[in-house]
């Protein structure tokens, strides 16, 4: 069964087709060069753009399958979580396919969605398995006993760790989106600035980044005022490695708790290097397998969601109705 699969949550429009765990085109319109001189994604925009992208990249998903609308059986949409008027664009499109083509149309959680790009790198993977999930907009640690059952073993109480990483590359003057620019940057610097943890001799496995970018935000206010010259490498480091290690050390931990020897990574923040090395070792000591999916499958992209769609059919998944509508905070 080939799936068209359409994400459009947030600057991203990406239309994919799948068949079962392969991917056979998956195409990616990034609105990131129109947003960068906002410094963030501009809501407004970003449907604005969708709406202008969404035929074109449809197209050309199908011609790099070397498919027809004819040969698709089923489509599948992001209906949330991500900005309204975004997700309203991928919705409606996404009815309007299922509609003439005359075949079913299956809402798809993000989050399950980039959860699911774990099925695309490992063809074998089945649940139980343990995620860290950290994007742009959640950062999590779950316990997937399927995708209709997964369990929040911790979550973040305010910021997200992408959030944090833009809201820290801005201060750093860094560029939109920050996470990648701070990886680059941390490469030429030492993690010597002292930042704080949060919830540090807490048993419990949430999370809390406001407090690490406020941190940030005072000490280069403070550098700055009695004239001295912050060194934006190393503050950088310093954030990266924080953030990291605390992710890092609360997924081992859950994985631990829950007796599940099988951690797996989803979202942007994924794709960061550093994460991705430490987490590694960090399981190896503890004896867990860690599987990575490659950084492009990380950050959002139209495959997952079709991918999604198919694992949830093979577990009972019903199509939606036309009726279907966006949710921008829906959770897992
Ligand atoms: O999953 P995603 O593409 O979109 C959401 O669902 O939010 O995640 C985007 C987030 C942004 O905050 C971005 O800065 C962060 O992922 N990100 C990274 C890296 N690449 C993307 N953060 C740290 N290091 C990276 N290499
Ligand atoms: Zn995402």
């Amino acid at each position: 069964m080939k799936i068209l699969s359409i994400e459009t949550s947030c600057d991203e429009t990406a239309v994919a087709v799948t068949e079962g765990r392969v991917v056979l085109s998956s195409v990616i319109n990034s609105q990131t060069e129109i947003h960068k001189k906002y410094g963030g994604v501009v809501p407004e925009i970003a449907s604005r753009e969708h709406t202008l992208a969404i035929d074109a990249v449809t197209r050309t998903a199908l011609k790099e399958a070397g498919l027809d609308f004819k040969d698709i059986s089923a489509i599948a949409v992001t209906y949330g979580a991500g900005l309204l008027g975004a997700l309203l664009v991928g919705v409606s499109y996404a009815k309007g396919l299922a509609y003439a083509l005359n075949i079913p149309l299956y809402a798809v959680n993000h989050l399950k969605g980039h959860i699911s790009a774990n099925y695309i790198a490992n063809k074998d993977l089945k649940p139980p398995f343990i995620t860290l999930l950290a994007s742009g907009g959640h950062t999590q640690i779950l316990k997937v006993n399927a995708l209709n059952d997964i369990e929040i073993l911790g979550e973040t109480v305010d910021d997200s760790a992408g959030e944090a990483f833009d809201k820290v590359a801005r201060v750093l003057g860094l560029p939109y989106p920050g996470g990648p620019e701070i990886e680059k940057l941390a490469k030429f610097g030492s993690p010597d600035y002292v930042l704080p943890r949060a919830f540090k001799n807490e048993n419990h496995l949430n999370f809390s980044f406001s407090g690490i970018k406020t941190a940030v935000i005072n000490l280069v206010t403070k550098i700055e005022r009695g004239g001295g010259v912050v060194n934006k490498a190393n503050l950088a480091s310093s954030f990266q490695s924080e953030v990291c290690e605390i992710l890092t050390k609360n997924t081992v931990q859950g994985a631990k708790n829950s007796n599940i020897s099988t951690v797996t990574l989803a979202g942007g923040v994924g794709a960061n290097g550093y994460l991705r090395d430490l987490l590694s070792a960090e399981c190896k000591k503890a004896g867990l397998t860690l599987l990575l999916p490659p950084k492009h499958l990380c950050t959002d992209n139209g495959a997952m969601i079709g991918v999604c769609a198919h694992e949830e059919i093979q577990i009972g998944a019903k199509p939606a109705d036309l009726s279907l509508d966006a949710n921008p905070s829906a959770r897992v």
